[in-house]
């Protein structure tokens, strides 16, 4: 409720600015630009985390390390341009599906999807507003202040031994069952692998 809130009072100042600020008054098309793609960027910018992918070898890494299984459902609760669920549905023949808030994020998302041939499930919107009650693995990359953000929703749906893998940043609130550091001359960051049922700190 509070999200929904705070998309409508962020999008609304938005508005209120921007056409406060033009010389001319908003025609037919500006209003629709601004309410389908451009408010809701600017939201997925301050509410989540921006548009950064995870470096390709990373991601290879991230999704060969994780223990993602074929059939499993995996869930990227920010997928960007889809890499991880393509990945995931490619080399592991993983059940995917990435969320994504911005829609011009979405839209790439769905042309590589095109490229990559994929069957993974791209899915516009807030994961929040999904159960993730049925998902064996959420894969992300999101800054730690999200992330722990998200630890009530995780806590509420997620089932015993689903994992949340996560690529550079921890859950601070919560202990890994492992942490996966680059090899020397990788140049990639640290991942860290989270279970449900071993994720309290003593
Ligand atoms: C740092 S990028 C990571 C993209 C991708 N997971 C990767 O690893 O390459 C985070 C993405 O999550 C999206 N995002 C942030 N909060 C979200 C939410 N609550 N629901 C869906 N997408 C969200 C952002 O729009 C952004 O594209």
């Amino acid at each position: 409720m509070l999200d929904i809130l705070s998309f409508f009072i962020i999008s609304g100042l938005i508005f209120i600015v921007v056409t406060v600020t033009m010389p001319t008054t908003p025609d037919l098309f500006m209003i629709i630009a601004f309410l389908f793609l451009i408010i809701p960027t600017v939201v997925a910018l301050i509410q989540g985390a921006p548009f950064v992918p995870t470096p390709m070898k990373a991601a290879k890494k991230l999704i060969n390390i994780s223990g993602i299984k074929k059939g499993d459902k995996v869930i990227d609760i920010g997928c960007g341009d889809g890499r991880l669920v393509y990945l995931a549905a490619k080399e592991k023949e993983a059940d995917s599906t990435g969320f994504e808030l911005s829609p011009l994020v979405y839209a790439l998302a769905k042309i590589r999807q095109l490229l990559w041939k994929s069957k993974a499930k791209i899915k516009f919107g807030d994961f929040r507003m999904f159960d993730l009650s049925t998902c064996d693995f959420i894969v992300c990359y999101m800054l730690p202040e999200t992330l722990n953000n998200f630890v009530p929703k995780f806590e509420k749906d997620m089932k015993k031994g689903a994992k949340i893998v996560s690529y550079a940043f921890q859950i601070s609130r919560w202990k890994p069952v492992s942490i996966i550091a680059s090899d020397p001359g990788e140049a990639i960051s640290r991942i860290y692998i989270y279970e449900i049922g071993k994720q309290y700190k003593n």
